[in-house]
């Protein structure tokens, strides 16, 4: 059975607490949000045509036709072939897009060509590229998902070993295009929902029916994850003692948010109170290590003068922030943050990882 038609979403992820500290072995907290990247495939009558597909926020088209695809053979894991990928890189700029077709092309078992032919990809994303939302993950679940349901398709709701799957194949993606990934990105556009991460893995999975109303906000500031990562190494080399009790006490507030989260029904005004403690007590912390920058900085400080919390998610030293906005109207300090050139998105958290959002034979 060929699929002619078929329609995947994936979800950005937003790291509640526990960023750098991760590094070391400590927990971290992440959630799906509702800003998500959804992939259209569509099968055009003429069988013999080529595979197209169309990446709309970079505007890059991958074409692969038979004679590339037969090429690309032999069918190898999906390791294998990340190692080959990266080991024919050399010295040479790599195209990582192009690069995840291959990894799919030649290691999902059972594809054939008749699976691609005359199929017409096309990937949107209303997550911002580079600002530590996920927005690659999104795109390598969706692409994982995609290659999954063309060679096994089905109208049912993924199961949880296929979730597995994918989630497996998106890491293998992820490394292509980030080297030495930790895992949570993929495995949050995967699963959806709120995970705990720790040494690589998930620890944790849970939903929520505590609706935190957030707003994330992007610095425009480019951030490069490895320098930050590399400026806290540094940092912590110079002062091991002091900078692992920081990292301690983001593994404690990691703790003690998943509590609060899982706890949702207790009083509300005392759960709001404890998780604005906690962002700010992460914030501090996240300063002590220095990876504020003066943008967030200006945008958390402008946060703090309407009462309302807020941290940096990510690497930071650019990036996004996010603040809590604690049920009450923010409008004035949106339209502040606006002027100021900063682009902030109301975001809902615990959202659906990956979704089959259409599928037609
Ligand atoms: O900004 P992002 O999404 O790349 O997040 C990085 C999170 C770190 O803990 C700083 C690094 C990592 O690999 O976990």
């Amino acid at each position: 059975m060929l699929v002619s038609h078929l329609e995947v979403s994936a979800p950005g992820k937003l790291i509640l607490c526990g960023e750098h500290s991760v590094v070391y072995g400590k927990k971290a907290l992440a959630s799906a949000i509702d800003l998500r990247t959804r992939l259209t495939a569509r099968r055009s009558s003429d069988r013999l045509s080529t595979f197209n597909m169309h990446l709309l926020t970079v505007d890059r088209l991958i074409q692969v036709t038979e004679r590339e695809f037969t090429a690309i053979g032999p069918v190898c894991s999906l390791d294998e072939g990340v190692n080959k990928l990266l080991a024919e890189r050399a010295d040479r700029e790599p195209d990582k897009q192009l690069e995840a077709i291959r990894l799919l092309l030649m290691s999902t078992p059972g594809l054939k060509w008749a699976h691609l032919s005359g199929l017409c990809v096309e990937v949107s994303s209303e997550l911002p590229l580079a600002a530590g939302l996920g927005s690659s993950a999104s795109l390598s679940v969706c692409l994982a998902a995609m290659f999954h349901l063309l060679i096994t398709p089905h109208v049912q709701l993924l199961t949880e070993e296929e979730r597995n799957d994918i989630n497996t194949t998106a890491f293998a993606i992820e490394r292509i295009f980030h080297g030495q990934p930790s895992g949570i990105d993929n495995s949050v556009a995967c699963y959806g929902n709120y995970v705990v991460f720790e040494r690589g893995a998930i620890i944790d999975r849970f939903t929520s029916s505590l609706e935190l109303p957030i707003v994330v906000v992007n610095s425009r500031v480019a951030k490069q994850t490895c320098e930050q990562v590399l400026k806290v190494r540094r940092l912590r080399e110079r002062h091991p003692v002091v900078v692992d009790a920081l990292m301690n006490s983001i593994n404690e507030i990691v703790t003690e948010f998943v509590i609060a989260i899982k706890n949702a029904g207790s009083e509300p005004d005392e759960l709001v109170q404890r998780i604005n403690d906690l962002v700010t007590l992460n914030q501090g912390i996240l300063h002590s290590l220095q990876v504020n920058n003066l943008q967030l900085a200006n945008i958390i400080g402008l946060a703090a003068k309407y009462g309302l919390h807020g941290k940096i998610t990510g690497s930071g030293g650019g990036g996004c922030c996010f603040i809590m906005l604690d049920h009450r109207p923010a409008q004035c300090l949106l339209d502040e943050l606006t002027s100021l050139n900063f682009v902030s998105f109301p975001t809902k958290l615990g959202c659906q990882g990956v979704t089959v959002e259409n599928i037609e034979f």
